[in-house]
């Protein structure tokens, strides 16, 4: 049978996209938040976004109605009962998620996988939170997941084969691109891009060249379609500098090692887009 029915928990930048991504292609989706006005408003949210794409006709207005009968939004954790799949994605700290995953693995159906969309913590952490530590991967979204086409499938040491191909498939019938991954910090996409990222905000720190001209360089001169400054705003400050502090954990390498300004925005909230200010104004 595969995946059917999808949970999604916590309703930020990346819950809403994975939200949207596995209604679209056909699945049930059940949304919760741990307020019930917050799981109505990723539900107001991807109706936004569908008509948004129904007005530039890469939608049918047939099609969205279809992809907003098949969510429903709650706050209670037992509304995920009969979920084959549920992929957390709240906030990045590795004692939020694991509790979490204690309260969803006593909360879902025996045979559901659970999973997490952690940008760089240890997967087989909150797998051993669980009694079905074979059920448990990293599913890796990237932002805006409705954009993106890569997924990182990460496999802790516990998971099981089957759970493994499982969620792969089920990546795959998103349309996505699936890749797999041992559980190291970053996988492969953060372990590499968050070294430039970070260096990025030094070389800002030192003087070395104004923000403009760090981000007209890297896209110029690299063809990348955004400049790294402008990238991390994208990511959210707090939670890069909750995936450096993770990966030089793991590595103890300098180049992970936040830059203190970085860490100055965060302790000021200024946080990139989503809270209106960070290395740019929104
Ligand atoms: N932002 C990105 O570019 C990106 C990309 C891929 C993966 N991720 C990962 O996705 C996850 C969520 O990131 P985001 O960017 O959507 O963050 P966000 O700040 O937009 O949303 C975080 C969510 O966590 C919830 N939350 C906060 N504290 C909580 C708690 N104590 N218990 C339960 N829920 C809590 C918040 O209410 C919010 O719904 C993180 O693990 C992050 O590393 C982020």
């Amino acid at each position: 049978m595969g995946i059917q029915t999808v949970g999604i928990v916590g309703s930020g930048i990346m819950g809403s996209g994975i939200a949207e991504v596995a209604a679209k292609a056909g699945h049930t989706v059940v949304l919760r938040s741990r307020k019930q006005e917050t799981a109505q408003a990723m539900v107001a949210g991807l109706e936004k976004s569908l008509n948004k794409q129904v007005d530039k006709g890469r939608l049918s207005a047939e099609d969205r109605d279809a992809v907003l009968g098949r969510v429903s939004a709650t706050d209670q954790i037992s509304d995920l009962a009969d979920c084959d799949l549920v992929i957390e994605s709240v906030v990045e700290d590795l004692d939020v998620k694991r509790a979490l995953f204690a309260e969803l693995d006593a909360a879902v159906k025996p045979d559901a996988i659970l999973a997490t969309n952690t940008s760089t913590l240890p997967v087989v952490e909150m797998a051993v939170a669980t009694g079905r530590p074979d059920q448990v991967v990293g599913v890796h979204f990237f932002n805006p997941a409705p954009m993106m086409s890569l997924v990182e499938i990460i496999a802790p040491l516990t998971a099981s084969d089957a759970t493994v191909e499982a969620v792969t498939a089920f990546a795959s019938a998103c349309g996505k691109d699936p890749v797999q991954v041992k559980d190291r910090a970053g996988f492969i996409v953060n372990a590499l891009l968050f070294p430039y990222l970070n260096n990025a905000v030094r070389m800002l720190e030192n003087g070395t060249a104004s923000r403009d001209d760090i981000d007209s360089a890297m896209k110029g001169g690299c063809n990348f379609p955004m400049g790294p400054l402008a990238l991390l705003d994208l990511v959210g400050l707090d939670t890069s500098l909750s995936i450096l502090e993770a990966l030089y954990a793991e590595f103890a390498d300098p180049n992970y090692s936040p830059a203190p300004a970085l860490r100055r925005l965060v302790a000021a909230g200024q946080l990139g887009r989503k809270s209106g200010q960070g290395f740019y104004t929104y």
